[in-house]
């Protein structure tokens, strides 16, 4: 199995859910190869729930990673779960035009570039 489907697949077993019970895992691969990962963090008041994308990113951020090849996003769907809105801007910010490829846990991926998901952007060229 590709390591970064495989990544994703391993941390969407740590999702905090308790809520929606809809476990997400993200992981993404830098310029040199590294594998980031992140898992949903869902909170009581619902609105300060962080996706797994976003908490992937931010960590691999953290960790002093720059360039972006690929993001994996894994979830328990028949239809591949996409990344929301809000994570297509800050994957836009931090990877721009990447490969994103979705799973699930039988398989089934599909892969798509952040630009067909997210198409017209705003981002800094804008300022
Ligand atoms: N969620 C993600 O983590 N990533 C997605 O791509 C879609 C949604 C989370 C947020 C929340 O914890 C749960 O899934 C239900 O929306």
């Amino acid at each position: 199995m590709d390591p970064l489907i495989a990544a994703a697949l391993e941390v969407r077993e740590n999702a905090h859910a308790p809520f929606s019970k809809f476990k997400v895992g993200a992981a993404v691969e830098d310029g040199t190869g590294r594998i980031h990962t992140g898992c949903n963090v869902e909170n009581a008041t619902y609105g300060l729930t962080v996706c797994a994308e976003r908490v992937a990113i931010f960590k691999a951020i953290s960790e002093g990673a720059r360039r972006f090849r690929r993001v994996a996003v894994a979830a328990d769907t028949g239809v591949l779960t996409p990344p929301c809105g809000a994570c297509r801007q800050i994957l836009w910010e931090f990877c721009g035009d990447v490969e994103i490829v979705l799973s699930n846990l039988h398989g089934k991926t599909e892969t798509f570039r952040l630009a067909e998901l997210f198409p017209r952007p705003f981002d800094a060229s804008f300022l």
